[in-house]
């Protein structure tokens, strides 16, 4: 059907054409609305608020006047999100709006479900990487329900979240917006199944295609990794997973990978059907909200062994557990009665970067990278192999921007193959541009798979050993992360600027005595800012870092992402340095050679941290200002 110019949608004219089914694309009258600015993981909010007449409309409009008309039309978008509550009616609306604004085929997920790091394939590979950009209806880990949380955050042509100039060119948008283009009167399209649709309104016309994208998944999954060889590692009878999807996005490509191409147990892959309010769980994979998971592993929640781990018991524990979040896109790795930190998780991935084909292929790693408040365990990996370890705020977007540095500063700065991740649960490299669950998954089997390659039944090499060894390689980084959710903004503000104080010095810093027993001296307060190296761009105000003598830390930041209140967070870090007269790392070749850790590298984290945590707490009033004693989440 021959498309409309657009500018016969403007001038203010209501109906703008009348297709013979009745249906029209029209020009609707809106008002700004407030608060609609997008961080890079979208604009989240309760779900009544989107579902308030024109929120959704008024949002995607902006980010459609942002990207352009010319770019817009006859364009390719994708669109898709994690499943939870209300995500099909939107689906629905920015189908009808796309159409409205030129938009010429979009790519849908089959009941508009696409896992976060999925969407970002689609981007990059279909059709030669011709989507123009995406939108994800997601919050992410937050709970879904009519009375919980929904999101929707924007991806533009690398596959990336939006950058923050696209962002903010959104938010202003949304602060002047009049009106917004739809399509009215057509009937919803089907997203049941795979196949191809159309969408017409008004003598506009826009493809639809309807697809199954764990096909897509399974593809980049197969050139990522060896599926065969931890095809070998599942079918031991020694070995036993649990793999819990939480309801969420990334269910149907477990299933698909996992399941179809490698062959596991279909009792190994639970909770992989999701549901709009995932369950009635915070689908969140952290020790605290994937309590099942982390039972059924020997675990507290505190990442410590149970009492009755050791208990005669009718099925031994799985060696190896692993849950992902609402889109897809966070992990959580667990060997039996062994919690790894991320921290942990991004150092041991680097140093088996070579036994995966992904990164092998490219002539090895080129760079890694974390967030500031990530452990520092992945800088010794780097340091022993000599490739640049860059230091970034939290977000993704920073990882992104050094990933396709070389197509920006020319091409003899190149910081890929690059391998990333953040203490919140994140673990990535540049396959994609989000971070990506299944992804992490698939590399903790494939490192379980090299060390477990030949070695005879009943004999498994551990995830504890693996982890316990690196250790004793490279040292250990004791991490943890306290949060102290849905305290008030003002208590947030209030404990920030007290820091902020000591920071810039208007306050003194008390470096002079034990803010706890058995804590170092504190020696300096400083509030952490980045210089993108790619762009120069500088992000400020990126956490408050309290550094002590011996290079203990801890730091304090406010979430960005909840969506009430503040969310508090402390990490706190110190290391331990392997036994004097240890042998160097090894080289990356070949499977690393497990060694023994001594029993001060095993101590229980939070035990060794405790003296840290009380100076931190001291040093913040934490809980005289929140009046909070204790964490509601311990990672
Ligand atoms: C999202 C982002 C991550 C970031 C995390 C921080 O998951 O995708 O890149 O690390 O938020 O969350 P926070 O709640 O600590 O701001
Ligand atoms: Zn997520």
């Amino acid at each position: 059907a021959p498309r409309r110019p657009l500018s016969a949608l403007r001038g203010g004219a209501s109906v703008v054409a009348v297709a013979a089914n009745g249906a029209s694309v029209e020009t609707v009258a809106t008002l700004p609305i407030d608060g609609q600015r997008p961080g890079t993981s979208g604009v989240r909010k309760r779900t009544a608020v989107f579902m308030e007449p024109n929120y959704v409309e008024n949002l995607v409009q902006a980010f459609f006047d942002t990207l352009g008309a010319d770019a817009l039309a006859g364009s390719t978008l994708v669109v898709g999100g994690d499943g939870r509550f209300f995500c099909a009616e939107a689906a629905q609306t920015v189908l009808r709006m796309a159409l409205a604004n030129g938009v010429g085929r979009c790519w849908v997920g089959v009941g508009g479900l696409i896992a976060t790091p999925a969407v970002s394939a689609l981007i990059r590979e279909r059709d030669g990487g011709s989507a123009l950009c995406g939108v994800v209806l997601t919050a992410s880990h937050n709970p879904g329900g009519a009375d919980k949380d929904f999101g929707l955050k924007f991806n533009v042509a690398n596959g990336g979240p939006a950058p923050e100039p696209v962002t903010d060119a959104v938010y202003e948008r949304t602060r002047t917006l009049r009106e917004y283009r739809i399509a009215v009167g057509t009937p919803d399209v089907d997203l049941s199944a795979p196949g191809a649709r159309v969408l017409s309104a008004g003598g506009y016309s826009m493809a639809v295609e309807v697809l199954d994208t764990t096909a897509d998944y399974a593809q980049l999954a197969q050139a990522c990794f060896d599926l065969p060889a931890i095809g070998a590692l599942v079918k031991r009878a020694d070995f036993r997973m649990v793999i819990d999807a939480m309801h969420g996005a990334a269910g149907p490509y477990l299933l698909a990978v996992l399941g179809a191409l490698v062959g596991c147990p279909e009792d190994s892959l639970v909770n992989c059907t999701p549901l709009p309010d995932f369950g009635g769980v915070h689908p969140d994979p952290n020790l605290t909200y994937a309590p099942e998971l982390v039972r059924a592993l020997g675990l507290t929640r505190d990442g410590t062994p149970a009492d009755d781990a050791d208990a005669p018991r009718e099925r031994p524990l799985p060696a190896f557990g692993a849950a992902c979040d609402g889109d897809g896109d966070r992990n959580m790795i667990l060997g039996e009665r062994f919690f790894v930190t991320p921290s942990d998780s991004l150092a041991v991935i680097a140093a088996h970067a070579h036994l995966l084909p992904q990164f092998e292929r490219q002539g090895g790693l080129r760079a890694v990278a974390r967030s500031m408040p990530t452990g520092g365990a992945v800088d010794r990996v780097a340091a022993a192999l000599g490739i640049p370890c860059f230091e970034t705020p939290s977000g993704w977007k920073f990882f992104g921007n050094l990933m396709d540095a070389h197509l920006r500063v020319g091409s003899s700065v190149r910081y890929s193959p690059l391998l990333c991740g953040e203490e919140s649960f994140g673990t990535g490299s540049d396959h994609v541009r989000e971070k990506d669950g299944v992804w992490a998954i698939l590399a903790w089997l494939s490192i379980l798979a090299a060390h477990n390659r030949g070695v005879a039944e009943g004999s498994l090499v551990t995830v504890a050993q693996i982890v316990s060894s690196h250790w004793a390689t490279y040292g250990r980084n004791f991490y943890t992360r306290h949060d102290y959710e849905e305290v008030s903004a003002e208590q947030g503000a209030a404990l920030v600027s007290r820091l902020q104080a000591m920071a810039s010095g208007a306050a003194p810093v008390p470096t002079d005595r034990p803010l706890a027993p058995g804590a170092p001296l504190l020696e300096s307060v400083d509030e952490f800012e980045y210089t993108d190296p790619t762009d120069g761009s500088v992000s400020r105000n990126q956490g408050i870092r309290c550094l002590f003598h011996g290079g203990a830390r801890a730091v304090f930041r406010l979430s960005g992402t909840g969506s009430v209140g503040a969310t508090v967070r402390l990490y706190v870090e110190k290391f331990v340095p392997p036994p004097s007269g240890a042998p160097p790392p090894p080289p990356p070749v070949g499977t690393p050679p497990l060694r023994e850790a001594s029993a001060e590298l095993l101590e229980p984290t939070q035990r060794a941290l405790a003296p840290v945590v009380q100076a931190a707490l001291a040093l913040s009033q934490l809980r005289e200002i929140t009046g909070r004693q204790a964490p509601d989440v311990v990672t």
